[in-house]
C-alpha cells in the first residue's frame, strides 16, 4: 500500500510527460494518474488536481462504496488497473452526469471528487479537486454546422472555467482568426470582432452581423494604431501559431497599453519544447496558465480585468 500521498494530478491525454518534468520531488506514476508526497504545486499539464487524497483500506465491494459515500454524494473513477472491481465499487455510488454541457452554462454546483484503486484492499479517494467536471473533461454539446473548425471549444472551455465572456456590444480582437471558429463563438455572444490573419475567414463567418477581417501580419498590429478606432479591447483573443516567447514579448506592449481588459490567448509547443515560457505568462499579474480539456500541444494564458464579475459589467 502507497502511503504519504498528499496530492494526485491527472495529466492530459498524451501529456504524462510535461506533467511528470514540472513536479518536484519523487512521483509514482500510474497511466495518467501522478501521485505525489508534496503539497499542492502550480502545474499547468494538469487535467484535474486531487487536493486531499486519502487512502483507504477496504474489506469489500461494499465497504469501499459505503466509505466513500461518508465523505460525500458525488465521485467519478478515475480507473488504472483493476477496472471490473473498480467499475463494480463505482456502481454502488450514486450516479453522476457526464452529459456533454451547452453554452454557456454554470459551473457545476455541486463538488465532485475523484477516486482510483491503489490495489485491490486500497482506494486513493480526493472529496477535493481542483475541476468540477469528471476527471476535469468538460464536453460541450458541439455545433457541427455554423463553426468551421472545432477551435471554438477552447474559448467555450475557457468562458466556462472563467464564468465570463464578450457581452453584446463588447469588442474583440481575434488574432490569428482564420478559418474562423473562434471568430463565430464571438459572433454568437452579440460582441464585435475584428480578426486578423495571413489567410480569410470561411465566408459563412466573414458574413456573420459584427464580424470584420484584416489580412495581414498579426504582429505588425500595434495598440496605438488600433487605439485610433478601437480604444478598449474588451477581450483580446490570440489563437495564432507562433513561438511563445514572440507572443509574450507582443502581448506585453498590449498590457502596458491598458486598453485591453481580458487576455485568452493559446501558447503552442513544439515537440521537445521547453515550457518555462509559461511561468513567465503565469506570473503576469492576474494571470492563470492552464492547460483546457479542447487544448492538444497548447497551454492557455488567460488575465481578466480586476473587479467585479466582467459578465455584471455595466454598460
Ligand atoms: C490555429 S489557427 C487559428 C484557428 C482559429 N482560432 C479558429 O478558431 O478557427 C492559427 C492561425 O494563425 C495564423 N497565423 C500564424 N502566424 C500569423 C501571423 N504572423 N499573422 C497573422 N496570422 C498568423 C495562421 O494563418 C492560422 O490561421
Amino acid at each position: 500500500m502507497q502511503t504519504g500521498i498528499q496530492t494526485a494530478y491527472l495529466a492530459p491525454e498524451g501529456f504524462v510527460a510535461p506533467l511528470v518534468q514540472e513536479l518536484q520531488g519523487e512521483v509514482a506514476v500510474h497511466d495518467r494518474l501522478v501521485l505525489s508526497p508534496l503539497a499542492a504545486q502550480r502545474t499547468f499539464w494538469a487535467q484535474n488536481v486531487w487536493l486531499e487524497p486519502q487512502v483507504i483500506a477496504i474489506q469489500s465491494i461494499s465497504d469501499a462504496a459505503r466509505n466513500l459515500k461518508a465523505l460525500q454524494r458525488n465521485w467519478w473513477l478515475y480507473s488504472f488497473d483493476l477496472h471490473r472491481r473498480a467499475r463494480l465499487i463505482q456502481d454502488k455510488l450514486p450516479h453522476v452526469s457526464a452529459r456533454p454541457v451547452a453554452f454557456p452554462s454554470p459551473l457545476p454546483a455541486s463538488p465532485l471528487g475523484s477516486w482510483t484503486l491503489l490495489d485491490a484492499h486500497t482506494l486513493l479517494a480526493s472529496a477535493r479537486c481542483s475541476s468540477p467536471y469528471p476527471n476535469g473533461e468538460l464536453n460541450f454539446i458541439e455545433d457541427r454546422e455554423g463553426p468551421p473548425s472545432r477551435a471554438y471549444l477552447k474559448l467555450w472551455d475557457a468562458w466556462t472555467r472563467l464564468q465570463a465572456h464578450p457581452q453584446a456590444g463588447d469588442f474583440c480582437l481575434d488574432a490569428g482568426g482564420s478559418p474562423g471558429g473562434w471568430a463565430w463563438a464571438v459572433a454568437k455572444t452579440g460582441a464585435r470582432v475584428l480578426s486578423m490573419d495571413r489567410s480569410p475567414l470561411a465566408p459563412q463567418v466573414a458574413s456573420l452581423p459584427g464580424v470584420s477581417f484584416e489580412q495581414g501580419d498579426i504582429f505588425n498590429l500595434r495598440p496605438e494604431t488600433l487605439a485610433r478606432r478601437e480604444p478598449v479591447v474588451n477581450w483580446f483573443l490570440s489563437d495564432v501559431i507562433c513561438y511563445p516567447e514572440k507572443l509574450y514579448d507582443w502581448v506585453r506592449g498590449w498590457l502596458e497599453s491598458g486598453m485591453v481588459e481580458n487576455f485568452i490567448c493559446t501558447l503552442k509547443f513544439q515537440d521537445g519544447a521547453d515550457y518555462a515560457v509559461a511561468n513567465k505568462f503565469a506570473d503576469l499579474p492576474g494571470s492563470q496558465v492552464l492547460h483546457l480539456f479542447h487544448n492538444k500541444h497548447e497551454l492557455t494564458w488567460v488575465r481578466l480585468a480586476p473587479g467585479p464579475a466582467i459578465t455584471n459589467r455595466p454598460k
